[in-house]
């Protein structure tokens, strides 16, 4: 069963006129992968750049060029418009757009858009090094940047680099990935923290069991996803402690990290770190330690290879989701499968005593890499979500968690 994914997000792109237009149509794919819907704006200089057909084909929706269209504006004014998006993105931001933004000026459908919006206003500038800097862009960044609460308005890039008129300096638009980032940033913060006052316990990485002092099993566990997930409860305001196994990771800002490497320690601190009202476990622990750890490194010798004799490992997430006074409102494992992602997901909700499960389709390119397939598997329902990055994914999930919690 699916159902529709609430946490998708509505976007109205300005495209200004530049060489940057055609990173726009790429923005416009990745924001489409995320999720999200976008809506088009094309301003006259930039249909010298970019044509209407190609955003209407990646939009999936007609493009909005002229104020005074009679058919656009019986379908959907250009006033709603402005109100219809979460966020409006101007990307490419001219030096010309950026001016008429910060003077109030009001003369065709892209500026007058930007001053009837009542949503937060994403700028990607892009043009020559010597109009970038020039004290006259500057200056009108600065002042849109200074306007009180939702009117400042938020900037992403541009980058240093070689530009298309040979120069170099500032000026290169931010690469669509960045601006897809700055979005989905702004996306969360304009959900305020909702996670303010709540408590959440994750865990992230690959065990290590030990075999003696200087051998063990692990496993290829990267722990992106358990960080990712760490760092966007706690962006949402909450309280989180990260249980991790080793990895290369550094413990993101406003978390705290617990260290671990063996599953029973994993257990210890998972059980420390409660009372929790979210528990997001999503480390690979082994299933099996080694039993009698030598105490010294054991030698290679005539008798040939050591017989290792394992046991098995306590199930950290159906202890926390046992009944109890400790259980957390809200108890989410993953699963990673390679078929029958939802049924797999489905036993595992069941069996492990879980609210949640996040299905890992690990046939993908997942381990180790920045991007992810997921189903969210309820015990209403299941969405899959397009592939997408970690982070995006951590904060989808973190935004659910919260909606699930003020329910
Ligand atoms: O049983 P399986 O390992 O497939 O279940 C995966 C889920 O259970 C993940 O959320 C994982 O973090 C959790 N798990 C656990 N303790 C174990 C084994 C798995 O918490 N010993």
């Amino acid at each position: 069963m699916s159902e529709a994914v609430p946490t998708m997000r509505r976007i109205l792109l300005i495209v200004g006129g530049g060489i940057a237009a055609y990173k726009s149509l790429e923005l416009v794919r990745l924001l489409k992968k995320a999720g999200h819907e976008t809506r088009a704006i094309l301003t006259g200089a930039g249909a010298e750049f970019v044509t209407p057909l190609s955003l209407a084909a990646l939009t999936g929706h007609p493009v909005r060029q002229g104020l005074f269209h009679p058919d656009d504006e019986t379908t959907m004014g250009h006033i709603e418009l402005s109100r219809w998006a979460d966020l409006v993105v101007v990307a490419p931001a001219t030096a010309g757009l950026i001016a008429k933004a910060a003077n109030g000026m009001a003369d065709d459908l892209a500026s007058t858009t930007l001053l009837a919006t009542d949503k937060r206003v994403l700028l990607a500038p892009a043009m020559n090094v010597r109009m970038w800097l020039h004290p006259a862009v500057q200056a009108n960044v600065e002042r849109l940047k200074g306007f009180d609460g939702l009117h400042g308005v938020a900037v992403v890039g541009p980058d240093d680099g070689e530009m298309a008129c040979g120069e170099y300096g500032p000026g290169r638009m931010a690469e669509p990935a960045a601006i897809l980032e700055a979005i989905e940033g702004l996306l969360a913060g304009a959900a305020g923290r909702p996670l303010t006052g709540r408590r959440a316990v994750v865990t992230a990485g690959p065990t290590f069991e030990p075999i003696d002092p200087v051998r063990g099993l692990t496993n290829r566990s990267s722990g992106k996803q358990g960080y990712a997930i760490a760092a966007a409860l706690a962006e949402l305001g909450a309280e989180v402690t990260l249980v991790t196994g080793p990895t290369a990771l550094s413990i993101p800002t406003g978390v705290t990290g617990v260290a671990v490497e063996a599953a029973v320690q994993m257990q210890a601190a998972v059980r420390d770190a409660l009372p929790a009202d979210i528990a997001v476990l999503s480390a690979a622990v082994a299933d099996w330690r080694v039993d009698g750890v030598a105490s010294g490194k054991i030698k290679k010798g005539p008798g040939g290879p050591p017989t290792l004799a394992l046991i098995e490992n306590p199930d950290i997430l159906a202890g926390v989701a046992a009944p109890g006074p400790m259980r957390p409102k809200l108890v989410i494992g993953f699963a990673a499968e390679t078929s029958d992602l939802e049924a797999n997901a489905r036993a595992k909700l069941s069996r492990k005593g879980c609210d949640w499960i996040v299905g890992n389709d690990v046939s993908d390119d997942v381990f180790g890499s920045d991007g992810n397939t997921v189903m969210l598997v309820t015990r209403d329902g299941a969405e899959t979500w397009p592939r997408q990055s970690k982070t995006a994914i951590a904060r989808r999930l973190a935004t659910r968690i919260a909606e699930h919690l003020a329910d």
